[in-house]
């Protein structure tokens, strides 16, 4: 497996950036301050938790890091390289990939499809597109579905070729956005722990939006709260367990 997925096209090489950071990021809709003063830093060998109640930003925030979303103000580094005014197709081109909230698949193809689709755009030939399309479906425990039709797939399924497609020439980060969403509790089981493997096996830094707080927790080297668009705490996961303030955040939204 691991040597399908560092096969790559020649001439391709996966970006080196050793981590992608937010430098004081402030992103105003209107009249709402939906990300006040946030900076973070994304590290190459790490799962990176983002979390906090609906509302809180992380979206906008991941938008912010992928190119999707313009900040009002502040900044995003990639490997010390100032991204300010990169397109989200250049953040992709240099190795930030992510999957939406919503799947966002092309209905009318195939699931191969649907990954070989990302391949080709990113410069790769049919050929390869198409092999690293199926490891990657495999990998994300897909394979048996190439053929199917992506808009009768289950919302699972599609949320896991979201991540297949995302990881396609092999990112330096992955960002998912509450990629276990609607699964049962052996499903998402079954995500984080493919989840869990993508720093050692793609070399590959990820920030992951989850709810479940004892997922987030098992999953995650490091840990960033968002509340109300600001940070309230960032550490360990033993620090956040027990941090008075996100306690006080979270209470009402578990059990
Ligand atoms: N494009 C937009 N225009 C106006 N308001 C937005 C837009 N996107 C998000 N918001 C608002 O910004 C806040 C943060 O939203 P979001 O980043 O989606 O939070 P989260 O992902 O943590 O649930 C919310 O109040 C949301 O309604
Ligand atoms: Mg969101």
């Amino acid at each position: 497996m691991t040597d399908v997925l560092h096969d790559l096209p020649p001439g391709v090489e996966q970006p080196q950036a050793a981590e992608l950071t937010a430098e004081g990021i402030v992103v105003r809709f209107q009249g709402l301050t939906a990300i006040s003063d946030v900076s973070l830093e994304c590290k190459r060998h790490q799962v990176f938790g983002l979390i906090g109640p609906n509302g809180a930003g992380k979206t906008t925030l991941v938008n912010c890091l992928t190119g999707f979303q313009r900040p009002t103000s502040g900044r995003v580094r990639l490997g010390g390289e100032d991204t300010t005014g990169w397109t989200p197709d250049r953040f992709r081109k240099n190795g930030v990939a992510r999957t939406f909230q919503a799947g966002r698949l092309f209905r009318d193809m195939t699931v191969a499809e649907n990954v070989e689709v990302t391949a080709l755009g990113l410069g790769m030939s049919r050929r390869a597109a198409h092999r690293h399309a199926m490891a990657m479906l495999a990998w994300v425990g897909l394979g048996d579905r190439a053929d199917t039709i992506a808009g009768t797939l289950p919302y699972t399924d599609e949320r896991r070729v979201g991540i297949a497609r995302a990881m396609v020439l092999s990112p330096a980060f992955v960002l998912l956005d509450e990629p276990a969403a609607g699964m049962s509790d052996a499903e998402c089981d079954d995500l984080m722990h493919i989840i869990a493997a993508i720093p050692k096996e793609f070399t590959c830094g990820v920030l992951l939006i989850e709810h479940n707080m004892s997922v987030i927790m098992g999953v995650c080297d490091r840990i960033h709260v968002l509340d109300g668009g600001r940070t309230i705490a960032e550490g360990l996961p033993a620090e956040i367990r027990a941090d008075a303030v996100v306690i006080s955040a979270y209470l009402g939204m578990e059990g």
